[in-house]
């Protein structure tokens, strides 16, 4: 068994995308959380107002250790609340991060609420999945990539630099979109 590369990150930053683009170049199995929630339907509610399923947690964190043990080579968990992988299979962590105006627009391009919008689009801004994945695996483990103006192609080797050689420049905590719209005021647009 081989340790999970986590590929984690809020809603429309991109890690369905990366993930297929690094499985290819490593030959991994990819663990969607949503998709395999969805599937085998490991969920305890349906939240009506978000028009999303409640992860059963009891039953998906045995469910993914199952499958990371059973596979024989890597192995990569993506998902944007991949933290919840044991630490003790998870190899590394990358977390996308995308600026708040480009994300909107993704999900916007996903049909989504103006709520719905906002409430991702501010976790996205408060860097929350980045504080779950180094709350869970600490800080030697966490890597950040802020994609907005890479290419697919390009993020994939910027996360192939990560996985050899974890440079410092990528240290989770590096993007603070709190203090860049804070300066040209843009709070108010996103927290209203
Ligand atoms: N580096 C990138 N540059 C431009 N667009 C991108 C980039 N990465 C992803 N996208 C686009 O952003 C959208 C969301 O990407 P993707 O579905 O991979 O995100 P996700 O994090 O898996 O989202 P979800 O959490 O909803 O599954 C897609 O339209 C994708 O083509
Ligand atoms: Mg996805």
């Amino acid at each position: 068994m081989g340790r999970a590369v986590i590929i984690s990150g809020c809603p429309g930053t991109g890690k369905t995308t990366l993930s297929s683009g690094l499985a290819s170049v490593l030959n991994a199995e990819i663990i969607s959380l949503g998709g395999l929630v969805e599937r085998e339907g490991l969920y305890s509610q349906i939240d009506a107002e978000r028009d999303t399923k409640v992860a059963d947690l009891n039953r998906l964190v045995p469910r993914v250790v199952e499958l990371i043990e059973k596979t024989r080579g890597n192995v990569i968990v993506e998902g944007h609340y991949a933290d919840i992988v044991p630490s003790s299979f998870v190899d590394i962590v990358i977390v996308l991060r995308t600026h708040p105006d480009v994300l909107s627009n993704r999900l916007k391009a996903k049909g989504w609420s103006e709520r719905k919008i906002r409430e991702n689009v501010q976790a996205e801004i408060l860097g929350s999945c980045t504080f779950n994945a180094l709350k869970a695996y600490g800080s030697e483990r966490v890597y950040e990539i802020d994609n907005t103006n890479l290419s697919n192609e390009e993020v994939v080797l910027v996360a192939l630099r990560i996985i050899d050689e974890k440079p410092g420049e990528y240290r989770g905590g590096v993007v603070n979109w709190l203090s860049l719209l804070d300066v040209d005021n843009q709070l108010e647009k996103y927290f209203y």
